[in-house]
């Protein structure tokens, strides 16, 4: 019998890929982003694909993928791939969920503790030369401790950031499309929570009901001394509009992981100093990629060999 074939997107661990060329022919593309036409011209034939966030899977892949039986992408998102065409067609979609959340909590406080006390604003001041030595009123950031972290999205992730607050002494407010009462805060509307938090942390997926949830109208309903974090998705947030309230000191600050249109970033958010910018890293520690790439592997393994996925969506 001969094995089956899996396209892989991106280099990933040799120890993993071995696991994978066990039970499988590996068509293994190592040379960065693949371009979604060779991601076409790659897929005929192919019983799985190992893909990452940056992957579009769409119904042209589809399509050219007549012979796919499993798509394991390397993220908890899957706003990149077409999941109810993929169902259409029988095909099962699995993520990585659980594995990240810890790596992906721990970025959003760094985020969170960034902006706040302008760590990589002051990094840039003394990178070029600027710092003029200690004063008592120099680079003055914001407390956290009695302040309000208003989570949006109380899923995986939105949870274990706000597990986090107490040990920066805040309290928790949280939205989401299914929130039970939670012990770790106070559930309220939206509305509310951007108008009474300090700091607002992005933690939904993205869907069409949350492209751009962040807007110049949701913005404005923000406390003027707030801050906007994100390691959810980019467009989640109008970037323009974010622009304008940086700009215009609607609110005090922002710090992104994730962008509308990656890699490029909205030409206003570069210039501004309250802001601070990481190139999508939310579960990027060695650790939890090496994981998260083990459990993609394994769900392709499991699907082709007859057994249920690990984590399969929906
Ligand atoms: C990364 O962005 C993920 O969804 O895991």
């Amino acid at each position: 019998m001969p094995k089956p074939s899996v396209l892989v997107t991106r280099r990933i661990p040799s120890s993993v890929l071995a696991r994978l060329e066990d039970a499988c022919d590996v068509d293994l593309y190592d040379r960065g982003d693949l371009p979604h036409d060779e991601l076409l011209s790659r897929i005929p034939g192919k019983q799985a694909l190992v893909s990452v966030v940056t992957d579009t899977i769409d119904r042209a892949v589809l399509e050219a993928g007549r012979d796919l039986k499993v798509i394991a992408t390397i993220a908890v998102g899957s706003n990149n791939i077409d999941v109810a065409a993929a169902r259409e067609r029988g095909i099962i979609v699995t993520n990585t969920p659980d594995v990240l959340t810890e790596s992906t909590a721990d970025l959003t406080w760094a985020l969170i503790l960034g902006i706040t006390r302008r760590i990589v604003e002051g990094d840039r001041l003394v990178r070029r030369g600027q710092w003029k030595g200690f004063t008592l009123d120099f680079m003055l950031g914001s407390d956290l401790r009695g302040k309000q972290l208003g989570i949006v999205g109380f899923g995986r992730i939105g949870k274990a950031v706000a597990a986090r607050a107490p040990a920066f002494g805040m309290r928790v407010a949280y939205t989401g499309r299914s929130v039970q009462p939670s012990a770790a805060g106070e559930a309220m509307p939206i509305d509310r929570l951007l108008a009474t938090s300090d700091i607002v942390s992005l933690h939904c997926p993205l869907t069409p009901e949350t492209k751009h949830l962040i807007n110049q109208t949701t913005l404005a309903r923000m406390k003027r001394g707030a801050y906007l974090v994100s390691a959810a998705r980019g467009p989640i947030v109008d970037e323009a509009a974010l622009v304008w309230a940086l700009a215009n000191r609607i609110i005090a600050g922002a710090a992104l992981d994730v962008y509308e249109r990656e890699p490029e970033i909205h030409q206003g958010l570069l210039s501004l100093e309250n802001v601070v910018l990481s190139p999508h890293l939310g579960s990027s520690a060695i650790e939890t990629r090496t994981t998260m790439i083990h459990l993609a592997v394994q769900n392709v393994v499991a699907v082709l060999s007859g057994q249920p996925p690990l984590t399969p969506i929906g």
